[in-house]
């Protein structure tokens, strides 16, 4: 039998520019966007780790200009990622290493008072295995290193940051930042949680620009194994109990599913993060001349966007147009 009519017709909606405006679902701008960067000891230090992959080393010095760029930009903030000039076998030289971001931190909060600033939380670039909490007789040790990560965030929170982002995947550790955070009178420090932070091949080229690969084995016994969505949704849960501000989810890309999954199981604030390696993947294939680099980005990042992102940490916040 003939249909009577071929059934609704979609494109009437975008037949002009003007339609396809109005019906634009979600959107993506500046202030969706967050910039990482890498802090270093030192003075006068501003170097990309490769060209065009968006990894940028500075010492605090050279800050300022990056802060002017982002306010200009009306870029959403930027994540500060400690990279000590030395390593430490356990969490003694906390405080040591912890001052140059805590410089950093400072500096930012002084010259642009309302750009948010998030700091990661993490053990990997202080230690010399390169493992994201403390080892103890061969293995990660889970509470040991929730205190030092709880003294780490006290840390950044006394220097001004507005958020502490911890990324080390260790149990129960929202609660205990939360707690130290509260404990110290520094109650309007946020906390943005990695809840879902998949065991991945795709922070590679993070870990040159932090030296923070580890000496030994992988992550696999603190991060989200790849296959498990159930699990996931568990870390999900549990970070909203334990009193997180807003949660992150990475890599990305691979994970949309998952960041629409967690859209749906909470209302908090949801951020995805366009790592380095998703990121290299597009500047590979662009420098190979098979894509649009900057169209490509704005393709991934608005599909993070739709998938219920309300912002992205990527390092192309600094270039976007
Ligand atoms: C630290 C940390 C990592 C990333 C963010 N925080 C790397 C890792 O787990 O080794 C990756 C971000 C990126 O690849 O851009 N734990």
């Amino acid at each position: 039998m003939k249909p009577q009519m071929l059934g609704p017709r979609l494109r009437r909606l975008r037949s002009n520019a003007g339609m396809r405006r109005l019906f634009q679902e979600c959107s993506l701008e500046s202030r969706h966007l967050v910039q990482p960067y890498f802090v270093v000891e030192g003075q006068g230090i501003r170097r990309e780790v490769r060209e065009g992959y968006g990894l940028w080393q500075l010492s605090a010095d050279m800050l300022p200009e990056e802060i002017r760029l982002l306010e200009d930009k009306g870029a959403g903030g930027l994540m500060l990622f400690a990279v000590p000039s030395f390593k430490c076998e356990d969490g003694a030289a906390l405080q040591k290493q912890m001052a140059p971001t805590q410089r950093a931190i400072a500096l930012c909060k002084k010259q642009a008072p309302h750009l948010p600033v998030f700091v990661d939380t993490c053990l990997c670039s202080f230690l010399s295995h390169g493992h994201c909490g403390l080892v103890k007789d061969g293995k990660i040790d889970n509470d040991s290193s929730v205190a030092c990560l709880a003294e780490m965030a006290v840390g950044w929170g006394k220097a001004g940051a507005d958020f502490v982002s911890p990324s080390d995947m260790m149990d129960g550790r929202v609660l205990a930042l939360r707690e130290a955070l509260d404990a110290a009178d520094l109650d309007a420090v946020a906390i943005l949680s990695y809840a879902v932070k998949m065991q991945s091949v795709f922070y590679s080229p993070f870990r040159d620009a932090a030296n923070s690969a580890p000496e030994f084995g992988d992550r696999s016994s603190y991060q989200e194994p790849v296959a498990n969505r159930r699990e996931a949704l568990r870390e999900i849960e549990l970070d909203v109990l334990e009193g997180a501000d807003a949660l992150l989810i990475k890599p990305a890309l691979s994970n949309l599913d998952l960041i629409r999954d967690a859209r749906e199981a909470c209302e908090l604030p949801l951020v995805a993060y366009q790592v380095s390696g998703e990121l290299a993947m597009l500047r590979a294939a662009a420098d190979a001349g098979m894509l649009d680099f900057e169209a490509a980005c704005k393709e991934a990042l608005l599909s993070m966007r739709r998938a219920g992102a309300d912002f992205i940490v990527s390092y192309v916040a600094r270039s976007f147009k």
